[in-house]
Parts: C-alpha cells; sequence; structure tokens
C-alpha cells in the first residue's frame, strides 16, 4: 500500500488536529516535526511516536523522504513556507489563511502552477459533516440560486492574545482569524461567484478587555494583556458578480449578551441554516417547512471535519485528484479578506 510521509510544520495548538488525523489515516506515515521552539516539536514527536524532529525548514525541505508538509504556523510565515515546500517537491496543506496579503496569495498561487504537486489550503469547515450534508442538497437544487448570504461570529470576550493579537504575526484581528471561516463557508456553498464590491468596516473601541474577571476565555501561550494591535469588529458587506450579496460580522470582543455564530444562506426554492444547527427550509404545497434533518452532528464537528480534511487531502496526495479547496481559493478569499480591511481604512466602497 502506497503511504504518504509527513511533516508538520508548526507543533503549537492545531498541529494536534492535523498529528491525530494523520495518525488514524492508513496510508499516511507522521515522519517529522518542525517547529522553531525545539522542546515543542519533541514534545509532539514523543506523543505521536515521530521519527525526525528537524532543526531547520531548510532540512524538511531536504529531506527527500518528506513527501508532503502541513504549515501549522503563524499567518506571517504561511506563504513563505508554502512556496520553499512546492519548490522543494513537496505536496503541501497549509492552516488558513493563505497568507497575510493578495500578494503573497498571487505568489503561492503561481508557485503551486509550476508545481506538480498537491496544495490545499486549511477550509476545515467545509470538511464537516453539516457542511457535506448541506452541500449535497444545493447541488441537488433544492435550495436553487443562491442570492443572499448573512454569516456572524461575535464573540463577547475573546480575544487570545499572544500572536493572534499581533497584527506583524496574523495580519489582523476577529476578520483574518474567525472572518476567514465563515466567509469561505458562505462562498463555497454559494458556489464561489466572483466578488465585485464590498464595503466594510473594523473597530476598535473595546481593546482586548483584558481587565475583565469572572469568565474565562482561551489565551495563546504568550497572552499578554498589555498588548494588542488588531481589531476587535469587523463588519463587511460583499457583492458578487452573478448579483448576490453576503453579509457579515466577527468580534473578538463586543458588548453582546453571549457568543453566537450563525451562517444563512437564502435561495430561491429554499434556505438554509449550517450554524448553529444544521436546518433546511423550503415551501411545499402553499406551506413553509422547516426540516430539521436527524444526525449525529448538526453543528460543525471539529474533530470528524479535521479527519476528513487530512483524508481527503491525503487522497489527493496519492492520487493526484483535485482538493477540496485548491490554492485559487486561497487567494479568492485573500482578495476579500484584504479588500474589508481596504474598505474599512479607505471608509469607501472597493471595486474589483
Ligand atoms: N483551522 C482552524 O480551525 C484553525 C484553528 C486554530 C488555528 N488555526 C491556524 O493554525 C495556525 C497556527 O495556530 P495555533 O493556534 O496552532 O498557534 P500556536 O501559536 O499555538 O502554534 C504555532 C506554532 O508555530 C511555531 N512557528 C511559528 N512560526 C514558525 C516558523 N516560521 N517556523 C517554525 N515554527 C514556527 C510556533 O513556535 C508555535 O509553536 C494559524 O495560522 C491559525 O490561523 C486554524
Amino acid at each position: 500500500m502506497e503511504q504518504l510521509r509527513v511533516c508538520v510544520i508548526g507543533t503549537g495548538s492545531i498541529s494536534d488536529m492535523h498529528l491525530a488525523s494523520y495518525a488514524n489515516n492508513l496510508h499516511a506515515v507522521l515522519y517529522g516535526v518542525y517547529d522553531f521552539s525545539k522542546e515543542r516539536a519533541e514534545e509532539k514527536a514523543r506523543k505521536y511516536g515521530i521519527e525526525k524532529v528537524y532543526d531547520s525548514l531548510e532540512a524538511v525541505f531536504d529531506d527527500p523522504h518528506v513527501d508532503a508538509v502541513s504549515i501549522c504556523t503563524w499567518n506571517n510565515t504561511h506563504a513563505e513556507i508554502s512556496i520553499g515546500a512546492l519548490k522543494s517537491g513537496k505536496h503541501v496543506l497549509v492552516e488558513k489563511p493563505l497568507s497575510m496579503t493578495v500578494e503573497e496569495a498571487v505568489m503561492v498561487e503561481e508557485a503551486a502552477r509550476k508545481s506538480t504537486k498537491t496544495f490545499q489550503v486549511g477550509f476545515v469547515r467545509r470538511f464537516a459533516t453539516n457542511t457535506r450534508v448541506l452541500k449535497s442538497f444545493i447541488d441537488q437544487g433544492k435550495l436553487g440560486e443562491i442570492y443572499y448570504a448573512k454569516a456572524s461570529c461575535l464573540r463577547r470576550l475573546g480575544n487570545p492574545g499572544g500572536w493572534f493579537a499581533d497584527q506583524a504575526r496574523s495580519g489582523g484581528g476577529p476578520l483574518i482569524d474567525l472572518g476567514v471561516h465563515i466567509i469561505d463557508i458562505c462562498w463555497y456553498l454559494m458556489g464561489r461567484p466572483k466578488v465585485k464590491s464590498i464595503s466594510g468596516n473594523t473597530y476598535r473601541q473595546l481593546g482586548n478587555r483584558g481587565n475583565v474577571g469572572n469568565l474565562s476565555f482561551y489565551k495563546a501561550a504568550d497572552y499578554d494583556q498589555g498588548k494588542n494591535t488588531v481589531e476587535d469588529l469587523a463588519n463587511a458587506l460583499i457583492t458578487f458578480e452573478n448579483g448576490a450579496s453576503l453579509l457579515v460580522d466577527v468580534s473578538f470582543t463586543l458588548h453582546a449578551k453571549k457568543d453566537e455564530i450563525q451562517v444563512k444562506l437564502f435561495g430561491t426554492k429554499g434556505g438554509a441554516e449550517l450554524e448553529p444547527e444544521l436546518v433546511l427550509i423550503s415551501e411545499e404545497n402553499n406551506t413553509i417547512l422547516n426540516i430539521h434533518p436527524q444526525m449525529d452532528h448538526l453543528s460543525f464537528d471539529f474533530s470528524n471535519a479535521f479527519q476528513n480534511e487530512i483524508d481527503s487531502f491525503v487522497e489527493s496526495c496519492l492520487s493526484g485528484i483535485e482538493p477540496v479547496a485548491p490554492v485559487a481559493d486561497g487567494v479568492e478569499i485573500m482578495k476579500i479578506l484584504a479588500g474589508i480591511y481596504e474598505a474599512a481604512e479607505k471608509k469607501c466602497e472597493v471595486r474589483f
């Protein structure tokens, strides 16, 4: 049986989802790890029984035994490591976002075009059970033409600090961290329409609210209450060439009653809510029906989605089939994210 030898680059929080999923995949071998914190890389190597702990990126790239890499580093290094890995003849799965700027994204696309290897972007929500089920209904035409979508991911208190709150390493706040997922999932389910114009706003009104007590939230390993250079709220209206539109808002902190996530799609024949729970809406016999699928996971099933994402990547690498989240999609999503930041900064609509 042919097996894909994989090296995971960046062995922080999310790497565990990649490592555990490769470990479960019979067609993959966890061959190596690299992190510029060698201690962290060695800890994962012990946990997953991995043979090689590399001392540098070059050592990973130069090792002919490595067939593929999963890039789980901070956003500021996604493009550079992706290009280096492609040039060394490796297949690449890179965590979202593809890069920090459109210029970088286009350079990665160029490198991917020159390579014969698989390049996949970590749009993990595409692989969730509820997404796959909804996509099958959409592909059968049950929603008709989707002309409006609405997505919201609001944290009332949830700026993780550390690199997430450092513009230079993250490229931005909730928009690039959370918005990337909900914008992508709407865009993917809407049939990937070309973006026409964007209006947007970003706000830095509340800071990281590190002063708030009695309520816990996820903090990065290098959390520092005194350091925060990213927005705390962003919203946008994205209009596509086919006339469809997407309304989105995301926050790291906001004076909201509770955290919430909503993903809603509205079509000519029916509608759907993907989050917080999958529901389909239709009209039959002059009656509106809310249809509740009977499934184990109606909401985003985190570990199954990662397993599906890794399985799909391994299959693409070994068989050559087009990945579910190709580099071109990463570039389009970067255009949208950068367009929102630009519209907010210029305080006017951005046209493509
Ligand atoms: N798909 C998802 O749902 C999801 C969830 C969380 C994070 N992420 C993405 O995963 C990436 C990592 O996030 P995290 O939460 O694991 O961060 P983290 O800080 O926990 O881990 C990142 C690791 O990368 C290492 N690193 C950074 N730059 C490096 C470089 N150039 N070379 C070698 N090692 C380097 C750091 O030392 C650290 O150990 C981010 O891009 C983030 O957007 C995706």
